[in-house]
């Protein structure tokens, strides 16, 4: 694999099932326009995983899912390294020594971590305090220079930024300082409009939803609550859907086939709605039918995470090696 002089990126997304619309859009599709300019680092982050799922089986069914999905998306394990997160031991070092260096009244004030607390009361395990940790340490490990991450994300990349920082001044400089993926503040909706599309909101397209069912959840999707009747005039900029509509069909095809039409009342919501619907559709049309096959070749995603674990375990080693050395830690 050619490395040489290629800014290094890294991103992973949780294997808690379900890939969905907000996850391409925000994240693979992404990872896919990168593999050629970039020495890409994507991994499934099964560890991060576990502060919210305990299902064993589950875990590996998500883990394979969105290998599959990673791959029918267009990601090429001949260009970038595509590997578990778990397949790499060097990362919870580095975390644990990364932890030294951040207090836990910066965690606590998280709002990741403030949102997961309130939600599961009963289980604010410490994986949820400390996940921008480990989050910062799969960053720090391969020394990425860029995180492509949705919006969500952002507090943890600060993390990391603060953690390579702290680290640099104390011990010499060892890690570039990561940036989040230039100009792009990635926020996909949900279809209800209830904050970001995610797996708990409910409101979400999967990948591999059929035809049927993406044109019956689209019907339900949230649009401009001001527009009462088809002959209103209808506010774009204050409808859920148009920024959904912008994202799959690219802000300037949006702006221009839709705002005219609305602003006049010459386009309806309901059709607008089915119009999304196709273009989710003709855009996912490809991908499920690659998946198809992907997933007839039996041993495909063992191999690539096999292949990907080796080569991302490399480049860990030797960070965590020179990281040892700095604090002061041998290897007897
Ligand atoms: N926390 C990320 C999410 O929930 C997933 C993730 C884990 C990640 N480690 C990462 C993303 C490192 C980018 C870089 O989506
Ligand atoms: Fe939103 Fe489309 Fe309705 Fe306009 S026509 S308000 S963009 S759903």
């Amino acid at each position: 694999m050619e490395t040489s002089l290629k800014p290094i990126v890294v991103s992973g997304i949780r294997a808690t099932g379900n890939v969905h619309l907000g996850n391409y859009l925000g994240a693979i599709r992404n990872f896919v326009q990168m593999q050629d300019e970039y020495n890409c680092h994507f991994f499934v982050a099964d560890w991060h995983s576990l502060t919210t799922l305990t299902n064993p089986a589950e875990l590996r069914d998500n883990l394979g899912e969105l290998v599959l999905d990673y791959l029918a998306a267009g990601l090429d394990p001949e260009k970038a390294v595509i590997f578990a997160q778990s397949s790499v031991p060097q990362i919870p070092e580095l975390s644990w020594i990364l932890s030294n260096l951040m207090m836990v009244s910066v965690l606590e004030r998280c709002p990741t971590y403030k949102e997961k607390a309130a939600s599961q009361p009963d289980n604010i395990n410490t994986g949820l305090l400390t996940y921008p940790i480990l989050m910062a340490a799969d960053i720090l490990i391969q020394k990425a220079n860029v995180v492509p991450v949705g919006e969500d994300q952002l507090p943890h990349l600060e993390i990391a930024r603060d953690l390579a920082r702290s680290f640099n001044a104390k011990f010499g400089l060892t890690f570039p300082i990561p940036k989040k993926l230039s100009g792009k503040d990635i926020r996909v909706p949900s279809l209800g409009g209830e904050g970001k599309m995610s797996k708990s909101s409910g409101a979400t397209i999967a990948l591999t939803d059929s035809e049927e069912i993406i044109r019956q959840k689209c019907r339900n999707a949230l649009t401009d609550p001001k527009r009462e009747r088809r002959t209103d005039s209808g506010h774009p900029w204050e409808c859920n859907l148009y920024v959904l509509q912008e994202h799959v069909l690219g802000a300037d095809k949006a702006a221009q086939d839709i705002i005219p039409v609305c602003e006049n009342a010459q386009i309806g919501c309901v059709e607008c709605k089915d119009c999304f619907a196709s273009a989710v559709i003709s855009m996912l049309a490809p991908m499920q039918e690659r998946r198809q096959v992907l997933a007839r070749q039996k041993n495909l995603v063992r191999d690539v995470l096999h292949q990907g674990g080796i080569t991302a375990r490399e480049s860990a080693t030797e960070t965590l090696e020179e990281v040892r050395t700095k604090v002061g830690l041998i290897r007897f």
